[in-house]
């Protein structure tokens, strides 16, 4: 973890609203299966426009860090883990470097240790609970009081932001899907194969979909994208446009 105090290229992102457009300021929903390229396609979506990215799954990945680093249980919704959660203050401080948020657990800012395949086997178990998605949900939807935001993650068409102004839904070829993931890692030197990415990304997939609590499933207003058979700057064209029709209406 990275001790950081709010330096002189960070500013709170409430903050931070260049709309370098000038149009109309939309919020963006990106939700879809694991590993399809919603956070890469939002992260330069987000650039083009100069809105703000807000990555959602990061911040269940926190909790989950959180709750294995406190050996917290998350079988079921217990006291410790409504303790735990009171305790988080998870927000988002734009990093002028980068040009995107850096996300932060109590004023540090968390990175790859969120990325691990530890994060990834734990993460959808520990997103079931009604007590966790409360307290991210209401956060999120602070966040984009304002607009001008792309968020992406689960259930954000559907439940965070049911009247952004543009819904994506996107999907990909699962084994696709796993291939790009893999080389993701690889390049981070993570020790992994593509048997367990695989494993790990339909998991994903099925208890997201399935759970009671907000599951993952496409909006009935939103825009699917199959992603399978795109290079990603297509993808980030595709969405762009989308964007600026939306914003010109
Ligand atoms: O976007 P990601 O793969 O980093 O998300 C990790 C997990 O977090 C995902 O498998 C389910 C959960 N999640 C969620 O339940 N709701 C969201 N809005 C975003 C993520």
């Amino acid at each position: 973890m990275k001790q950081t105090t709010t330096p002189a290229n960070t500013a709170k992102i409430g903050n931070f609203s260049p709309n370098i457009l000038g149009n109309k300021r939309i919020n963006i929903a990106i939700d879809g299966h694991a590993g399809c390229g919603k956070s890469t396609t939002a992260k330069q979506l987000a650039r083009r426009l100069g809105y703000v990215y807000i990555d959602t799954g990061a911040m269940y990945r926190i909790v989950t860090w959180v709750f294995l680093r406190d050996g917290i249980p998350f079988d079921q919704e217990n006291p410790q883990m409504l303790e735990s959660l009171k305790a988080m203050e998870i927000d988002f401080v734009h990093n002028m470097e980068k040009g995107l948020c850096d996300i932060r657990l109590n004023g540090v800012v968390m990175d790859q240790e969120i990325r691990t395949p530890e994060i990834s086997a734990n993460v959808s178990p520990v997103s079931i609970h009604k007590a966790v998605r409360e307290a991210m949900v209401e956060k999120q939807q602070q966040i984009a009081a304002n607009k001008g935001v792309v968020m992406d993650g689960r259930d954000i068409g559907t439940v965070v932001l049911p009247h952004a102004e543009l819904k994506v839904f996107m999907t990909a070829d699962v084994a696709v899907r796993a291939k790009r993931r893999l080389a993701e890692m690889e390049k981070k030197g993570l020790a992994v194969s593509y048997e367990e990415v695989l494993f790990n990304l339909k998991e994903r997939d099925r208890i997201d979909s399935t759970r009671a609590e907000s599951p993952l499933k496409q909006a009935d207003d939103a825009i699917v994208l199959d992603t399978t058979h795109l290079h990603i700057d297509d993808q980030v064209e595709k969405v762009l446009e989308w964007a600026k029709e939306k914003m010109s209406n």
